[in-house]
């Protein structure tokens, strides 16, 4: 079932001895999407994992996938993740010089293209961009870590953007955010105009299939 808010764990904070069975239980828990972090120790000061990961998930898992692309050279990776069945690929804007370029590429792959903005980034990059994006993914805390605390006052961004993509006749495009929602904040996060939440610890702490029911009563 498609849901008109659809959440999607973060698989960094996943058990990584156990990643199939937390993957099972985000799939029974009624998860929508599956959260990829791509992190290369350049951009982000942490190092995660590359393709073969999703290549592992897809033989148990069929999840739509969203990558997220925390590393320097986002372009030499794209091929290997769309091949893969990536349903979704973001970098971020700042880690390549041609934006308009990236985002066509991810679309020659048939992939929904995404542009990921770190949270002071001027949002008129998201503006610019908005017209050659499937998505934009607005991050919430500084990227490379799970478990940091939701920057305050970020709903105005989000909403900003929302009403951007109103007045251009954009709705169509999803807003992506990521970092620190939890249970708590995910419904103000929701009312701010984003359709796509990302949830990392705010998932995997405790019982996977109980948050992630708690968090959809939470954005009835
Ligand atoms: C941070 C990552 C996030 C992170 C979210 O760099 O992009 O996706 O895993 O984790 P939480 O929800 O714990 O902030
Ligand atoms: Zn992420």
């Amino acid at each position: 079932m498609q849901h008109q808010i659809k959440i999607a764990p973060s698989l960094l904070s996943a058990d990584f001895g156990n990643l199939q069975k937390d993957i099972k239980l985000c799939e029974e828990g009624g998860a929508d999407i599956l959260h990829l972090d791509i992190m290369d120790g350049h951009f982000v000061p942490n190092i995660t994992f590359g393709p073969i990961m999703l290549k592992y998930i897809r033989k148990y898992s069929q999840m739509p996938v969203s990558t997220h692309l925390m590393i320097a050279k986002p372009d030499e990776y794209i091929p290997q993740f769309a091949e893969l069945g990536s349903e979704m690929i973001s970098f971020h804007a700042e880690a390549v010089p041609h934006i308009h370029r990236s985002l066509s590429f991810i679309r020659s792959f048939g992939k929904k293209a995404g542009i990921a903005l770190n949270p002071v980034t001027p949002i008129e990059y998201a503006f610019e961009a908005a017209e050659y994006c499937d998505f934009i993914l607005l991050m919430t805390v500084n990227p490379g870590f799970g478990g940091q605390k939701f920057i305050p006052n970020y709903f105005a961004r989000v909403e900003k953007l929302k009403n951007f993509l109103i007045k251009n006749g954009l709705e169509h495009i999803e807003i992506e955010v990521d970092g620190g929602v939890k249970i708590e904040n995910c419904k103000s996060v929701s009312d701010a105009g984003a359709n796509i939440l990302v949830s990392g610890s705010g998932i995997f702490s405790g019982d996977i299939v109980q948050n992630l029911i708690a968090m959809r009563k939470a954005l009835e």
